[in-house]
């Protein structure tokens, strides 16, 4: 699919994630026959789809950059590659706003899963949106200590204040890496207590 990203304006930051294998909606998210289920925190009418435009009829040298097996590949078209006339198959580019997440939330800790957006062959996308905490009187709003056995875990902190992290800021990226016990920083679980609601996203 040959695409190219246009902005309104220079003030851009991109996370971009890559994979070999189909990135799908997660398998839990949807019935038997592949429809999102009410249950889920998003589903079809969140999507956004392509609007077909025009084709462009310009000659000239195009620059195509194709990603094979980790390296750029420069292909120069003599017309412009986005001169098709109508478009049919199921390899279809589509776009969903974080902001359209609706998150589950419990009267208790809910596990991680929770936050799934995606997932790929041995991968998954979770989305820590805004939310009600955790409403069990008692409830500790900040994960618990943990340790993921065969996962790397890699944060990306898009805006908001992030509880349970101190000197943390918008973009940046922390790596916690599988088997290697991590958790809230000092300090953080108490200052957790009594929360409402997290207004940060990552
Ligand atoms: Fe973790």
């Amino acid at each position: 699919m040959i695409y190219q990203i246009q902005f309104d304006s220079p003030e851009n930051r991109l996370l971009i994630l890559e994979s070999h294998s189909p990135i799908y909606a997660p398998k839990r998210y949807r019935n038997e026959f592949g429809q999102f289920l009410e249950s889920s925190p998003y589903c079809e009418r969140d999507l956004k789809l392509p609007t077909f435009m025009a084709p462009k009829e310009e000659k000239g040298a195009f620059t195509i950059k194709i990603k094979k097996e980790g390296l750029l590949h420069e292909v120069v078209y003599a017309t412009h590659p986005f001169d098709v006339v109508g478009w049919d198959g199921y390899l279809f580019p589509y776009a969903f706003n974080i902001h359209n997440f609706e998150p589950i939330t419990g009267r208790i800790h809910q596990p991680p899963p929770v936050h799934q957006t995606f997932e790929g062959r041995n991968f998954v996308v979770c989305s820590f949106c805004p939310r009600l905490y955790d409403y069990h009187p008692q409830a500790v709003p900040a994960p618990y200590n943990h340790s993921n056995i065969d996962s790397d875990e890699v944060l990306y902190y898009v805006e908001g204040d992030f509880m349970s992290r101190n000197d943390i800021d918008q973009g940046y990226i922390t790596l916690h890496p599988g088997g290697i016990p991590h958790g809230p920083h000092p300090g953080r679980w108490k200052g957790a207590l009594g929360k409402k609601v997290r207004k940060s996203l990552r």
